[in-house]
């Protein structure tokens, strides 16, 4: 399975370095055989050799240039980084990037070759209008998208769900999964009020391939315990 923590912006630099270590030394200790991911704030990358594979929440569609306060792959290559967040909603919705923007990006970095974790996900008011119209809002985020790249995560993550404390229900995880697994057969977090007491039921559901964390994963014990569950599962 994939364990993803999305930092967001969080942690100092020293405080992150401390999380991937203990990360590192917790999966060495239960010989854990999940993929792992941690994405820190940009300001806080750190070379990371180890198991734990280091993602970017963001960057720009470029080596280098005049970007204010963008990065490029000049400073992804200084940490090595090689796995990359695009289409997150908090980037959509709060950041206005635009589904040309993010299709521009997700080429630049799949020539490249960068593991992407392409999230989806939709707004209440569109929830609300039903499964019809929800379904095709989430097919918008996937229109220019090369589903079939090989190094693809898809991450459905609702928007309504994200640092609210809501989540779907079991249930609609397992059948919106099922009816996204029609439009791309790349693995499928969940994200969205992701939390240790809620991991091991989320990743029990039939086509939940892993789950992408935010706020619940702040706490690195939380996190470790959220990857014991995964391991668990598996092995089971
Ligand atoms: P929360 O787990 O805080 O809801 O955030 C989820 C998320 O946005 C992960 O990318």
């Amino acid at each position: 399975m994939i364990i993803a923590s999305n930092l967001k912006t969080n942690l100092t630099r020293e405080k992150t370095i401390s999380y991937m270590m203990d990360v590192e030394n917790f999966i060495d200790t239960i010989s854990c055989k999940q993929d792992i991911f941690v994405f820190p704030a940009q300001s806080s990358l750190n070379l990371h050799v180890g198991k734990v594979a280091q993602g970017v929440q963001n960057a720009y569609a470029t080596k280098n240039g005049a970007f204010t306060g963008e990065i490029g792959t000049e400073q992804l290559e200084e940490f090595k980084i090689k796995t990359i967040l695009i289409g997150h909603s908090e980037r959509r919705h709060i950041l206005g990037e635009t589904q040309k923007s993010i299709i521009e990006k997700f080429n630049f970095y799949k020539n490249l070759g960068f593991k992407i974790i392409y999230c989806v996900g939709e707004p209440l008011e569109v929830r609300e209008e039903g499964l019809d119209v929800m379904m095709k809002y989430l097919e918008l985020q996937y229109e220019g998208i090369d589903t079939k790249y090989k190094n693809l995560i898809i991450a459905y993550e609702p928007v309504w769900a994200i640092g609210t404390g809501l989540t779907p229900t079991l249930e609609d995880i397992s059948n919106i999964h099922l009816k996204l697994k029609e439009k791309s057969k790349a693995p499928l977090l969940y994200g969205g009020s992701v939390k240790v007491d809620t991991a091991k039921d989320i990743l029990a559901c039939a086509e939940v391939d892993g789950i992408l964390v935010g706020s619940g994963a702040l706490n690195v014990e939380n996190f470790c315990s959220m990857i014991k569950d995964a391991q668990k599962l598996e092995t089971n």
